[in-house]
């Protein structure tokens, strides 16, 4: 396949989930060498199979899509921008595990994820959970679904009402510390959880088994697919600053209590 000026979306989530799923389903099946390390840091763990895995996605993507893009974790996390030879209008993102501590220590809540963006807008995303053999899909203006089921956000209408998962910042980005942070949202939601996959995070509020997610620094690989599924679910996913490149706060709802808890955000962390 080649990329012409404009590309179905319909097709292009056929590659992406043919990349999640090779991937996932690779990780998953050599789970038993979940302990072996490539780099090893404070609060992280870069794993053989994160590369291999990136591998896999990568040469699916490139063997469809041989002029387009491609931005992946494993390559891409000191900074550095899309490989682009070709110019391409469009960009496949690729988190090989997400969830990678996760998965490490045999927590079932890890998954790959493979969007692909057109000028710099997520047009397709898939995101795997091998663990559980759910596959979320979403292109833009098709629903969302889960293993081909159509799903979407929950009704919930109040910050008080809501559970949202976070994560805790590694690298302290924010005006406020992450664990000020952390108890101030608790105390305004009815409970706020900490899963470790941001990827998962999102489609879980996209599935409407939780209402909200936020994250001060959390990585465009992490919610580039996700984010879009949360969309195509009904709900909203907004980022709210871009301190480094790839690097971005992110907050993602329901839609119904969106302003409610932009304005808590906005306000403590004085965007
Ligand atoms: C991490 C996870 C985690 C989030 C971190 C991410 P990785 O991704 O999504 O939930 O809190 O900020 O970096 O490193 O496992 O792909």
């Amino acid at each position: 396949m080649n990329h012409s000026p404009e590309l179905s979306p319909a097709l292009l989530l056929e590659t992406a989930i043919k990349a999640a799923t090779t991937a996932g389903n690779h990780a998953l099946a050599n789970r038993h060498r979940k302990s072996e390390t490539v780099l090893v840091s404070a609060h992280d763990v870069k794993l053989k199979l994160d590369l291999e895995c990136q591998e896999i996605a990568w040469d699916i993507v490139r063997s469809d899509f041989p002029l387009h893009a491609i931005l992946a974790e494993e390559s891409a996390d000191k900074g550095q921008p899309a490989d682009n030879p070709h110019n391409s209008p469009y960009t496949w993102i690729i988190d090989p595990i997400d969830g990678t501590v996760n998965f490490t220590h045999g927590m079932p809540w890890w998954c790959c994820s493979i969007a692909v963006t057109q000028a710099e807008k997520t047009v397709a995303g898939a995101v795997f959970a091998p663990s559980t053999q759910e596959l979320f899909t979403a292109f833009r203006g098709g629903p969302a679904r889960c293993n081909g089921v159509p799903i979407s956000v929950s009704g919930v209408k109040t910050m008080k009402e809501a559970m949202v998962l976070t994560g805790l910042d590694q690298k302290h980005t924010t005006q406020m510390p992450r664990l000020a942070l952390f108890r101030d949202i608790a105390d305004h939601v009815q409970k706020a959880r900490v899963m470790g996959a941001a990827a998962l995070d999102l489609c879980r509020v996209a599935a409407g088994e939780c209402d909200g997610y936020f994250e001060a620094g959390i990585y465009t690989w992490d919610v580039a697919a996700a984010g879009l599924i949360v969309e195509m679910a009904g709900g909203i996913t907004e980022t709210l600053a871009e301190p480094a490149p790839h690097r971005l706060m992110v907050m993602a709802t329901n839609g119904q209590f969106h302003s409610e808890f932009k304005t808590f955000l906005t306000t403590r962390l004085q965007l």
